[in-house]
């Protein structure tokens, strides 16, 4: 029998854990699955693998209460739950175009346990996926490798996720809009129906619609990052304060304040991958997004922009050490793929300088990352600092790339180790007339004017 307030999910990250502990905390009975089994098995007992906040609270809460099953196989969620969301990683391939053997391989493992449960089972993609994924290949795929029938003994639904980490909990629980692709009735009314305890909108396109929306959204926030970012560089020649240029612009309603913080670039697992994954597709359709292109090369050369900054202050690099504290892509997650933490030391290296780097949480992540890409650092040039206090003693300079508050916070005696020293902020975190007091020069991303 279908159970209409039973969900299910399949893969259990960033995405997939917060919807999961969004649907239960609203009150539906949710199913998960994921081919980690260590993984499953650290969720079963509420531990989770990420570092997020409210995400261990919800998963113990609900682990406990049973609205939370962690299952062993895909039979388990297709005999219960009405609709099975696919929360799978869509990588890049090497050309950068979109990788979706993970979602195939869910999908045909789902499609194996719909024909199993003999009955009428919704496919949800909530994985970041191209126009077209839903209708032309998940569709086809799952009719052709389980002989069952779209529309009779299954449908497919799109579905993104607009979710940020750091706060991907309170996203995922109260959405500013739900959007749902859909090509008939019984998929829209099933998803209507789970996603009414939520009290948001819901918005109703058809799949590739929905596909289209959550890139159109990843590359419009992405462009306004690498905008603040370009005029950083107009605002140190002018010898004014990006900032101040960003937060005018912002008064109008028509431009708003929002994501026109300059900084290093931007990170994370989703625009860059998702901005060339729009890329292939469109390049795939005979269609140029010079803006696109445009997004990706700025934010490309943002780090080495940060690094001429503190070239064009310190006496030189050559044989320095340069301590990179923060190696998360942004404060509040470990996550740091995709960091510009990555380039900012490669740059550093380049040009001749030692790096330490610190990180309160992310030290850990950052090491795999480094370890399971084919160019590790050399460790008479590059090493780990487990304090912020050590990494500053042992350095000639310092670079926010993080705005963890452990550093705006610090005490004075531990930025007093760089006493007389430069540190290039970044993340425009720092408070510079009270590092001036303890006798540190500071420089900072797109302010100009301070050697006037
Ligand atoms: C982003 C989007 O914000 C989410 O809406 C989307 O669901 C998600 O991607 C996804 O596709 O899964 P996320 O990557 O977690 O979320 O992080 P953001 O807060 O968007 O930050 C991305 C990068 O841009 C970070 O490195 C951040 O530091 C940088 N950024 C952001 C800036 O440099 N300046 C800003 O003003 C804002």
């Amino acid at each position: 029998m279908v159970e209409r307030r039973t969900v299910g999910i399949v893969g259990l990250g960033h995405v997939g854990l917060a919807t999961a502990v969004a649907f239960a905390q609203h009150g539906l009975t949710v199913l998960g699955y994921d081919t980690d089994s260590d993984r499953v098995r650290d969720l079963a007992r509420g531990r989770t693998p990420i570092f997020e906040p409210e995400l261990a609270q919800l998963l113990a809460r609900h682990t406990k209460s049973g609205r939370l099953r962690l299952e062993e196989s895909h039979r388990e969620i297709a005999k219960e739950a009405s609709a099975i969301f696919l929360a799978v990683p869509t990588p890049s391939t090497m050309g950068g175009s979109i990788d979706l053997s993970f979602l195939s391989r869910a999908a045909i493992e789902a499609a194996d346990a719909i024909k199993r449960s003999g009955e009428w089972r919704l496919l949800v993609i909530k994985s970041t996926v191209v126009p077209e994924t839903a209708e032309t290949f998940i569709g086809p795929l799952v009719e052709k490798t389980a002989r069952l029938r779209p529309g009779k003994d299954f449908s497919v639904a799109s579905n993104p996720e607009f979710l940020a980490e750091g706060t991907m909990v309170r996203d995922a629980v109260n959405p500013l809009r739900v959007v749902i692709g859909v090509n008939d009735g019984r998929s829209e009314k099933l998803l209507r129906n789970l996603y009414a305890p939520f009290r948001t909108e819901i918005v109703v396109l058809t799949p590739s619609g929905a596909e289209l929306v959550k890139y159109a959204s990843n590359a419009m926030l992405a462009n306004r990052v690498s905008f603040a970012n370009e005029f950083s560089r107009l605002a140190i020649e002018a010898g004014v304060d990006v900032y101040d240029i960003m937060r005018v612009i912002g008064m109008d309603p028509r431009i708003g304040e929002k994501f026109l913080a300059a900084g290093p670039g931007f990170g994370g697992s989703c625009f860059s991958k998702d901005l060339k994954a729009l890329l292939c597709w469109a390049r795939d359709h005979s269609i140029e997004l010079p803006l696109v292109e445009a997004t990706l090369k700025t934010n490309e050369r943002q780090a080495g922009a940060i690094v001429d900054i503190l070239e064009e202050s310190a006496p030189g690099l050559k044989g320095r050490t340069v301590a990179v504290l923060g190696l998360a892509f942004k404060k509040g997650t470990s996550d740091t793929r995709e960091s510009r933490a990555y380039p900012m030391i490669d740059e550093l290296l380049r040009r001749g300088a030692n790096a330490v780097l610190y990180d309160p949480v992310a030290i850990e992540t950052f090491r795999l990352g480094i370890k399971s890409s084919d160019r590790p650092y050399d460790s008479s040039r590059v090493t780990y600092s487990r304090t912020l206090e050590n990494a500053l003693s042992s350095s000639d300079y310092a670079i926010i790339q993080t705005d963890w508050d452990e550093f705006k916070e610090a005490p004075p005696k531990i930025w007093a180790k760089l006493s007389g020293k430069l540190v290039v902020d970044a993340r425009r975190t720092l408070d510079p007339v009270r590092l001036r007091r303890f006798g540190v020069e500071y420089c900072a991303v797109g302010l100009g004017g301070l050697k006037s």
